[in-house]
């Protein structure tokens, strides 16, 4: 049994996945990305008030060294995503909107997350662009490809194409008090994101690939606020009851619509492995991050001009809230070609390989 326990074999294993996959998934032609920091290329870069990482040592192991506004020391998770899926990557929304226009670059997808977002609009208001707020800027995204090319051809041509989703991690950030109810404030959130979705399959999609919230309480950021420097109790629980939720809610929307699918990675279970199992991996230090100070590096972020950690790839948490490229494409690795518990009904390259579902409802 070949088994992919050093980093050279499993940077090969990985290699392998992506020149297979270069081929015969030509039927997704684009991806629509939504969310937060995990996602997001840069968006904020264009607002001054935005929450930002377009300075040094963001970027460091990105080709050119580049600050680009990508919350991670090099590619992220949307990066690993498109490279897997053999996608041209989504550009992002405001430098479309700004420099263009042109329809052809709408439809090769587009980048709309948002650093700092949340589900609700009052999570870190002033700071991002709010998940509701993207989902306007998609209507308004596919709405302008219809007047180009027709409302039949656009729905086809969004119903093909994935909508990849991260967003929660922020409104649980903002929601740990001690007095807050896990389960009624992971209800709000769900009840506030059941919409949106519904507005976004409206608007065409009909392929989900839905990223949950990571284990927070892990994150070095709430570490470095526990005594004993474990997982923040609160933190996770939070996570794990709106994931619960989520998974959920998805299960409805695919019983509310019958063209509706998707694919659902469970962030906080895949933590759980990979932390667990992070020698395999090729990990070392799972609970420190990278760049930052106090404890944990998870008191102080990482910020311009920080000396990070020398070996970036030996490293899960980049800052005290994000992950490494490396953890991103462990991560994506397993949304991809992984399955239950990490990713269900089926993963990645599943849904990419079903057969688009539009086109049948429309001659019913
Ligand atoms: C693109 O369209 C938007 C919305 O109609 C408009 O606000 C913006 O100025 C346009 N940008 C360019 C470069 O034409
Ligand atoms: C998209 O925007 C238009 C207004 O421009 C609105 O009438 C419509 O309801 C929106 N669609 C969805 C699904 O949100
Ligand atoms: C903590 O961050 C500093 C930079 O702020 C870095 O030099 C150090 O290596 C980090 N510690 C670990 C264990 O990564
Ligand atoms: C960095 O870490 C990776 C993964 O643990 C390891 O394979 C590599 O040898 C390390 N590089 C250096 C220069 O220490």
């Amino acid at each position: 049994m070949m088994k992919c326990s050093s980093m050279h074999c499993h940077v090969v294993c990985l290699m392998v996945i992506m020149c297979f996959c270069g081929f015969g998934l030509a039927h997704v032609p684009a991806m629509y990305v939504l969310g937060a920091s995990l996602l997001d290329v840069g968006n904020n870069n264009y607002f001054p008030k935005l929450s930002k990482a377009n300075y040094n040592p963001y970027g460091i192991d990105f080709p050119g060294g580049k600050a680009t506004g990508r919350f991670s020391n090099g590619k992220n998770s949307r990066d690993c995503l498109a490279e897997m899926l053999g996608l041209v990557p989504p550009r992002r929304y405001f430098d479309l909107i700004f420099h263009t226009n042109n329809t052809a670059e709408f439809l090769k997808g587009v980048n709309f997350a948002s650093a700092s977002a949340g589900i609700l609009d009052s999570t870190n208001e002033g700071n991002c662009i709010p998940f509701s707020k993207q989902v306007d800027f998609f209507n308004e995204t596919v709405e302008a490809i219809a007047k180009q090319i027709g409302f039949e051809q656009t729905h086809e041509h969004i119903s093909k194409s994935f909508v990849v989703i991260n967003v929660g991690s922020n409104d649980i950030m903002v929601a740990t008090g001690d007095g807050l109810d896990h389960e009624e404030y992971a209800f709000l959130l769900i009840s506030t994101l059941r919409p949106l979705l519904k507005d976004i399959y409206h608007l065409g999609a009909r392929k989900f690939v839905i990223l949950s919230t990571g284990a927070e309480g892990c994150l070095p950021k709430f570490r470095a606020k526990t005594k004993t420097g474990d997982c923040h109790f609160h933190a996770n629980l939070l996570s794990k009851s709106y994931n619960m939720r989520l998974a959920s809610l998805l299960e409805e929307l695919q019983s509310t619509y019958d063209d509706f699918r998707y694919s659902f990675f469970d962030m906080r279970i895949a933590f759980k492995e990979l932390y667990k199992n992070r020698k395999t991996y090729g990990f070392i230090e799972g609970e420190v991050a990278c760049c930052g100070t106090g404890k944990f590096n998870g008191t102080i972020q990482c910020r311009v001009g920080t000396v990070p950690c020398s070996n970036r790839s030996d490293h899960i948490f980049w800052d005290c809230v994000h992950y490494t490229e490396e953890a991103a494409k462990v991560f994506m690795n397993l949304a991809f070609q992984g399955s239950t518990p990490f990713v269900y009904p089926i993963n990645v390259k599943q849904l990419s390989e079903l057969p688009p579902s539009y086109q049948s409802r429309v001659t019913e």
